[in-house]
């Protein structure tokens, strides 16, 4: 497993992580054992960088990482996330009140301090409003967390979050089938030493290539009760295009590529590619998946030629079928 400088952070992470929202059973119920077989087989494979958050399953993701990494000799970096909790979201931002949710991650985690707090996809106006970069910088200061970053939904956040000094990584959504980062923000994120943190790699599975119109989700996995945006921002499922429009596009991307190309490792690796990514949050919700995508940091990089057809399919077949704006 090859690792990447994660931003201001200065971690070296591996090139692809572990999206543990998985393991909150939001993506359909896991049991303990299997929750804890995910995280072992990600050590195994070489996986140094874990993305949670303390809504994912109300707690039970950090929880379960936090018991998990007890037994540790040497833990990896662990990031998780503030900010869409109940006492928070949408409008009961304070210090106070962050401060106590990420005291709360922390002990769930077994940490003492963080090592990295993201911004949860908080409401534009919170973001742009600035107070909360200035409590993240003094929590920072007090040692409740090393470093700070922010998860967000839109590109005009992300630039938003790369000037500002301390906003050491930003996570995004960013995948074959969402592109406009390589050039709108990526070059910025580099200037500024922000570090690229990348989930939905798969848009929720669809790059996979494993899915058919007709596949049924479980009725506590978002991709069925979010599949329109019904619950939360449309994007974070299936990355805002519909479920069956995704798989049509997905059989027709698959029909373009050279022979001998699955459209998982492609689409993988079409992300390590960018050499502003630091790390690839897959998110897996069995071991065997967690293997498949470690390998990725392995492969070649993509021929100059695939990467033109990917950018041409995305801008001519992909990109006006997104919900919820880019
Ligand atoms: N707002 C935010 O900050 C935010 C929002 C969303 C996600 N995230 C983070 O980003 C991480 C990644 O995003 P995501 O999990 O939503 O999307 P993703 O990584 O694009 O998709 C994960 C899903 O893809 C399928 N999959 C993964 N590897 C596979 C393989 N090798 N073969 C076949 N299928 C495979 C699995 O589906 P099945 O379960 O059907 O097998 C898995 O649950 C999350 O875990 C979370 O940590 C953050």
């Amino acid at each position: 497993m090859k690792t990447r400088v994660l931003g201001k952070t200065g971690f070296e992470v591996s090139e692809i992580g572990l999206g543990c929202w998985q393991l909150g059973n939001d993506f359909g119920p896991l049991e303990d054992k299997d929750a804890e077989q995910i995280l072992q087989t990600a050590m195994a494979e070489g996986i140094r960088f874990f993305d949670t958050a303390d809504v994912y399953g109300g707690g039970i993701s950090e929880q379960r990482i936090g018991e998990w990494r007890k037994a540790l000799a040497k833990p990896p970096i662990i990031a998780t996330k503030v900010g869409r909790n109940a006492a928070l979201y949408p409008n009961g931002y304070s210090k106070a009140a962050v401060k106590k949710s990420l005291q709360e991650s922390a002990k769930r985690l077994g940490v003492d301090s963080i090592d990295l707090a993201q911004l949860h996809c908080v409401p534009r106006e919170v973001l742009f409003d600035g107070d909360i970069l200035a409590w993240m910088e003094d929590l920072k200061q007090e040692g409740i967390i090393k470093h700070f970053g922010a998860s967000v939904e839109m590109l005009d956040e992300a630039r938003f979050c790369c000037e500002h000094p301390e906003m050491a990584s930003l996570q995004i959504l960013f995948n074959v089938f969402r592109q406009d980062a390589v050039e709108s923000l990526l070059p910025l994120a580099e200037k500024n030493n922000v570090g690229i943190i990348v989930r939905l790699p798969l848009a929720s599975g669809l790059l996979s290539g494993k899915m058919s119109s007709h596949h049924q989700f479980d009725e506590h996995d978002h991709r069925s009760y979010n599949k329109d945006g019904a619950a939360f921002h449309v994007g974070e499922t299936f990355n805002g295009i519909p479920f069956e429009k995704g798989v049509a596009l997905v059989e027709s991307l698959k029909s373009k590529l050279p022979e001998g190309q699955n459209i998982l490792d492609v689409s993988l690796r079409w992300i390590l590619d960018q050499p502003q990514v630091s790390s690839i949050i897959a998110g897996a919700s069995r071991s065997s998946q967690v293997v498949r995508n470690a390998a990725a940091s392995s492969l070649p990089p993509l021929s100059k030629e695939l990467h033109v057809l990917l950018a041409d399919f995305y801008r001519d077949e992909v990109r006006s079928e997104i919900r919820g704006g880019i």
